[in-house]
């Protein structure tokens, strides 16, 4: 057994401080009403942190000082960093959040390979061997598996990253015989690790770490069209699991906590995200799940069927005679901005005394929580916004159900139609409503799983064809101005 130094019960304090806020700022997200708490105390404990690494890790000269070139060299690291973060915050669409998110994530774990390397290559300076070099038993342990899912990570999210941002193709890529190269990939790492415990030679080591890189790609390129939102979430536990093998390898207590934290909270949302898709927990962490190879996105044709137009005017009266309206917003709402004309809209309605509901399918838009976002922006109440398994039995009884920018979420082939990529998910049932308004732009645009939606050809459906934004200044022109 080596020596452990003793923690000064300062650090242990700032940290457990920083832990417990952590667990608040989690608990805070859990509800729009109070992420804004949330998200504050999330962002006191991270500061905590911090200034408690800085304080206890920055090195000291001989007589005690601090070291000041190694303090500007932190804080010139951080100064970047903090400059490219406020950038990107800045700059970046709410919809391009998810390939923003897996950039993250792949940062994450490349950091997580960069300090097992590190560790590894300079094992003494980080007091996790003997004299002789050898690197102790646990410290091994840690390392493998630090280099290995932090290598998965990053591969696994570059590759997230490519398939979410448009440059590489978001339909399953299946290689033949990919479930036995994966196992024999992922039995041939764990082999690996285990046999790093009794021989730390280099091969080892760059072995495991580039074998995990390739499982990360094989893993990912597989998986397509509407799973994407589920991979994200996984990506995002790796990510945890990676940060908080590298707190081991540093010795800090923080990092171990808000990795654990990261890693357990993401993988809860991948299996909430799993049961919404209708998707088994176990193939999504084996990958490449719900692939079927004759299955891949973006294989419906679009059909020549007779279906009805219908403009701002005929959308504001139909709305303004209805008893209950139930509004699915979608991707597409994002892109446009149209929550604030939206709940404007809804505002009209109500004061013509109709009952306004909106209705939110656990993967519409491009996150989790996308679409209550958006609302909450636009002050849209939370009593108004109703869960898909709380809301889908209302459809049956609502006079009109206004779909705008969503598409897959609403289509009935994921109830029937066994080839669908989005076979098995469960969708809003809009095509139950007496009357379906659909806003998109065109009728040749499709979802995101890229197949065409039979709501757009049903007797009940009017297409209300344009941009949301517009379509909903319109309505609500149309709803103040006539006096419907
Ligand atoms: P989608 O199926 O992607 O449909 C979006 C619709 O919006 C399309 O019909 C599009 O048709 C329309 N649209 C786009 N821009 C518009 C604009 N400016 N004005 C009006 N309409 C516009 O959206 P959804 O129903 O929200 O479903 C989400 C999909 O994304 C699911 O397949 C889900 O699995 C996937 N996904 C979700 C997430 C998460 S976590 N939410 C993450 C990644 C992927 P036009 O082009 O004709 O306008």
């Amino acid at each position: 057994m080596h020596e452990v130094a003793p923690i000064n019960p300062w650090v242990a304090l700032a940290y457990l401080a920083s832990g417990i806020l952590f667990i608040l700022a989690l608990r805070g997200l859990s509800s729009p009403a109070s992420s804004r708490r949330g998200n504050r105390y999330g962002m006191i404990g991270m500061t905590i942190a911090v200034v408690t690494t800085l304080l206890t890790h920055v090195p000291r000269t001989g007589e005690g000082a601090f070291d000041t070139i190694a303090i500007a060299e932190v804080l010139g690291a951080i100064g970047i960093g903090a400059v490219i973060g406020i950038v990107m915050a800045r700059k970046i669409a709410m919809t391009a959040m998810p390939q923003l998110v897996a950039a993250f994530h792949s940062l994450v774990g490349l950091a997580a390979v960069a300090v097992a390397a590190a560790a590894y290559l300079n094992p003494q300076a980080f007091h996790i061997a003997d004299a002789a070099g050898q690197i102790f038993t646990v410290s091994r342990i840690e390392m493998g598996l630090g280099i290995a899912i932090g290598a998965i990570t990053f591969s696994g999210s570059v590759i997230a990253f490519l398939k979410l941002n448009g440059n590489m193709s978001g339909s399953p890529i299946m290689l033949p015989g990919r479930h036995v190269i994966n196992l024999g990939t992922l039995a041939a790492i764990i082999g690996l690790v285990a046999y790093f415990l009794t021989d730390q030679s280099p091969w080892v080591f760059w072995t495991i770490t580039a074998l995990s890189f390739l499982i990360g790609f094989l893993l990912i390129i597989p998986i397509g069209g509407a799973d994407m939102p589920v991979v994200v979430s996984m990506l995002n536990s790796y990510s945890g699991w990676a940060a908080a093998a590298m707190g081991f390898t540093l010795g800090n207590t923080a990092m171990i906590i808000t990795g654990a934290l990261v890693g357990s909270s993401g993988a809860i949302l991948s299996y909430i995200m799993c049961r919404a898709m209708n998707r088994s927990f176990i193939s999504v962490i084996a990958g490449g799940f719900g692939a079927d190879a004759d299955a891949g996105a973006g294989g419906g044709a679009k059909e020549q069927r007779p279906w009805k137009p219908g403009s701002a005017d005929d959308a504001a009266f139909l709305m303004s005679q209805a008893e209950n309206v139930i509004i699915v917003p979608g991707y597409g709402m994002a892109v446009a901005q149209a929550q604030h004309a939206l709940r404007e809209m809804a505002d009209q309605l109500k004061k013509e005394g109709v009952n306004v509901k909106y209705a939110i399918h656990p993967v519409a838009g491009r996150m989790p929580g996308h679409m209550n976002v958006l609302l909450a922006e636009a002050n849209v109440p939370y009593d108004e916004v109703f869960e898909l398994e709380d809301i889908n039995g209302e459809f049956a009884q609502a006079d009109v159900a206004f779909v705008i920018g969503a598409n897959d979420v609403t289509n009935p082939a994921a109830k029937t139609d066994k080839s669908s990529p989005i076979y098995g998910m469960p969708v809003l049932d809009v095509e139950k409503a007496k009357t379906v308004l659909f806003v998109k732009r065109s009728m040749g645009g499709v979802g995101y799983a890229g197949v065409d939606n039979d709501v757009f050809y049903m007797d009940n459906t009017m297409m209300l064809l344009g941009d949301a934004k517009k379509m909903a200044d319109d309505i609500v022109k149309a709803l103040s101005g006539s006096g419907h």
